[in-house]
């Protein structure tokens, strides 16, 4: 049974941007979170309609930063060397980022938001939009047939029914293939507070133990998992058929399992304690950026995430105080935030250069990408400002 441990209030869609003239009711939902006691999955209560986030206007692209191109090259040079698959599937391909590393005679992917799947398809890589199940699956091995690789970054955890997700994974498989996934990590946002990792298109913040119990239930094991410093720190999962001997199981599974037992991730007590810090750090976040404001400085947003989305509602930050967010995204440059409406500008319009004192880090996750761009800004005096761990001025 799913428990509730943390109600992050009332939420607007966390990439829901909005042209200033529109007129249009904003859409909020609850944003709670629980845990469940039988798999030790940590889920929202109550998911999002997922055509509602995944849809022709996403504007999350995988390609953004420095970090996460070269991130996915390295992984798929390592995919190459590790396993040498001769067809492989990505599932949630946004714009091709990753699948693009291959030789589209061996790809296939899919990707529900129409936009994207349009670019992939463009370079050659046979994408079907739609959302990742049991009929996509049958799309897929009808095109390509079985494959030795199934990879997917920063999407399992966005979809509400898990299970059939794995279910449809492992239908697809070839009898050795493996699948390779890469998530947010529960046991990094537990130890660094970092609850805005929890928002309508994380449907699931992972732990090891709640993917091994999961898995299980669809006919797989994990053999190996990597930490990786990824998205404020996730974890890799490589997982096969359960039988299926061409994998041993490293000892990286046990003491990944282990650290997270250790850390409680197994207990309601742990998420009850975890709770309370965040409604903490919160009040600490808006009493140090209100008194910063009212002392005269000129406080701005950098890095108009959807992670940042939930911070400004759940703690009731808006233009009042941030003046407004630089973002480099065209989609989201010349809008306002979701729910409290800041304005959303380009680097360049009156970026961070422009007589800011403070920026409030809503890209926590890129802080050494974004530290060593913003060498100038540091160096004249300007000061970031994360709550991550909790609620500090930037060294
Ligand atoms: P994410 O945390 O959801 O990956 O989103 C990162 C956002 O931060 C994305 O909108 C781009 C923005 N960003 C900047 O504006 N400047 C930067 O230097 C970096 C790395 C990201």
């Amino acid at each position: 049974m799913k428990i509730e441990f943390l109600n992050l209030g009332r939420q607007p869609i966390a990439n829901g941007f909005r042209t200033k003239d529109d007129k249009s009711e904003e859409q909020f939902f609850d944003l709670r979170i629980g845990f469940d006691d039988e798999t030790n999955l940590v889920s929202l209560m109550g998911f999002v309609d997922k055509s509602k986030l995944f849809n022709d206007e996403y504007v999350y692209v995988s390609s953004g930063s420095e970090t996460m191109r070269r991130h996915f090259s390295a992984i798929a040079s390592m995919l190459k060397a590790r396993f040498g698959p001769s067809a492989i599937l990505e599932i949630g391909s946004n714009d091709g980022v990753f699948i693009d590393n291959f030789d589209p005679d061996s790809t296939v992917a899919v990707e529900p938001c129409g936009n994207f799947a349009e670019i992939t398809n463009s370079k050659g890589h046979k994408t079907f939009s739609m959302f990742w199940n049991a009929q996509a699956a049958d799309a897929v091995l009808a095109h390509r047939g079985p494959v030795d690789v199934v990879f997917a970054a920063n999407c399992m955890c966005h979809i509400p029914e898990l299970l059939d997700a794995f279910v449809a994974v492992e239908s697809v498989l070839a009898p050795f293939g493996i699948f390779v996934f890469e998530d947010p990590s529960l046991d990094e946002m537990i130890r660094n507070y970092s609850f805005d990792q929890i928002y309508d298109e994380h449907a699931h913040i992972f732990s090891v133990i709640a993917l091994s119990n999961v898995l299980e239930l669809a006919g797989l094991e994990i053999f190996d998992v990597e930490r990786i410093g990824v998205h404020g720190g996730s974890n890799r999962i490589y997982a096969k058929r359960i039988g299926d001997l061409s994998h041993d199981v490293t000892a990286r599974v046990g003491a990944a399992i282990g650290s997270e037992v250790a850390l409680g991730l197994d207990s309601m007590d742990t998420y009850k304690l975890f709770a309370q810090t965040v409604r903490s750090n919160c009040q600490d976040l808006v009493t140090t950026l209100s008194r910063l404001k009212n002392e005269g400085h000129r406080v701005i947003g950098y890095g108009a995430t959807s992670k940042s989305t939930v911070v400004y509602n759940y703690c009731g930050i808006g233009p009042g105080i941030i003046d407004y967010i630089s973002d480099t995204t065209a989609h989201k440059q010349g809008k306002l935030s979701p729910g409290v409406h800041i304005p959303v500008v380009p680097p360049t319009a009156g970026g961070i250069e422009d007589g800011v004192d403070y920026a409030f880090l809503g890209a926590w996750n890129f802080k050494k990408e974004i530290m060593s761009k913003e060498k100038a800004f540091i160096d004249r005096g300007g000061k970031f400002i994360t709550h991550v761990p909790s609620v500090h001025v930037i060294p």
